[in-house]
């Protein structure tokens, strides 16, 4: 798990005036929107002594700790200490909560966590530019929580020869694929899987594309199927701690070749099949991390998921991968925070200590963004 990265936490619709809290890189949050409705995402542990901060409420805009009432605004500072004290004193320096930066997209909310200033974090690329055009596509998103290790799901998401097998719907998908083309930045792979026919012939026309962005964990498949409208489905990947991931999943099919009432059968097949099926077969896959090279037999249809494990290290490396072995011995009697932005403004105004990180690479990989075009082969 590495930070100074952003992070799918929640669809947007889920975040209101009532705090709530979500895990992520074994740290948890509080989300709420302040008086004018806009976003904002805390470290949820209160740095008077230790409440978490989502089970107190919210008034005016401001958070208040369950516990003694301290007021907190939506930059993470404490503006009022009501108890104890004849007059409310004006809060010491250090009381403050870590402050996230957060973006809506694709109806989810993305937070930063890390910190980099604003110039300096990699750019959320688009890869689903047709959620905005919802008079042409069904658009459905499925959130849930999977007993699987982050990387295992990314690697399922960039395996085009899973579906036939793991799959009951695959069954009539071809039983092999190869990788066409390919295109690779050090954030973002692509490849095209073209599906095999009966003679063992492909056809740059049928076949899986497969993308994905490091920056978010994102990953596209567009299903492209001879007689079957065009199938867009977007994973994105969140590590709630290093067992256990969230998943938010959109999945859009064109109106004008697709029912709703069809489109409404692949959402449930999907909720209720699939990603069980995945789950199934993925929990039990060992080790829980993506095991070296050298214990795996991989073959060319393997090619984009190392890929997709080589890239996401190597990003994880340079941004500060967590030392999760040291957060574990010391996770009973120690609060760690995810740093933000403010911890590089002034590293000591902070009561609880920054997670430990491994030995980082000497500079952060270069971010480009995807454009549009990188798409445009298929
Ligand atoms: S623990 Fe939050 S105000 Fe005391
Ligand atoms: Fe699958």
């Amino acid at each position: 798990m590495f930070i100074n990265n952003w992070y799918a936490a929640c669809e947007a619709a889920d975040v209101t005036d009532q705090p709530r809290r979500v895990r992520m890189l074994g740290c948890d949050f509080v989300l709420f929107r302040d008086a004018r409705g806009r976003a904002c995402c805390l470290s949820d542990t209160c740095c008077h002594r230790g409440a978490s901060l989502s089970g107190g409420k919210l008034r005016g805009g401001e958070l208040i700790c369950p516990q003694h009432g301290w007021e907190f605004n939506s930059a993470g500072r404490c503006i009022r200490i009501p108890a104890g004290v004849p007059k409310p004193a004006e809060p010491p320096k250090r009381a403050r909560v870590p402050s996230y930066p957060v973006v809506e997209r694709y109806g989810l909310l993305f937070v930063f966590l890390g910190d980099l200033d604003e110039g300096a974090r990699p750019e959320l690329p688009d890869l689903l530019p047709e959620f905005s055009e919802q008079d042409r596509w069904y658009c459905s998103t499925l959130s849930r929580r999977e007993d699987v290790n982050f990387m295992r799901m990314i690697e399922n998401y960039n395996d085009p020869c899973h579906v036939n097998y793991v799959h009951e719907f695959g069954q009539w998908l071809p039983e092999g694929v190869t990788i066409e083309t390919q295109a690779l930045t050090e954030t973002y792979v692509k490849a095209f899987h073209a599906a095999w026919d009966q003679h063992g012939n492909t056809s740059p026309d049928r076949g899986l594309l497969m993308e994905y962005s490091v920056v978010g964990l994102m990953s596209r498949n567009t299903n492209h199927q001879e007689n079957y409208p065009v199938q867009i489905v977007l994973a994105v990947v969140t590590p709630i701690d290093i067992a256990n991931t969230q998943i938010h999943m959109l999945l859009l099919q064109p109106r004008a070749e697709v029912s709703a009432e069809e489109h409404q059968a692949l959402v449930s097949m999907t909720e209720q099949q699939v990603m069980d099926e995945d789950r199934e077969v993925l929990a039990r896959t060992k080790p829980l991390l993506a095991a070296p090279v050298t214990e795996e037999l991989i073959v060319e249809t393997d090619l984009t998921l190392v890929q997709a494990r080589k890239m996401t290290s190597a990003f994880g490396r340079a941004m500060g991968e967590i030392d999760v072995a040291e957060v574990s011995a010391l996770v009973r009697e120690r609060i760690f925070v995810i740093p933000c932005p403010g911890h590089r403004e002034d590293p000591k105004a902070w009561i609880h200590k920054t997670v430990p990180l491994l030995p980082r690479l000497s500079s952060p990989p270069e971010t480009r963004t995807v454009a549009s075009e990188s798409r445009a082969a298929h």
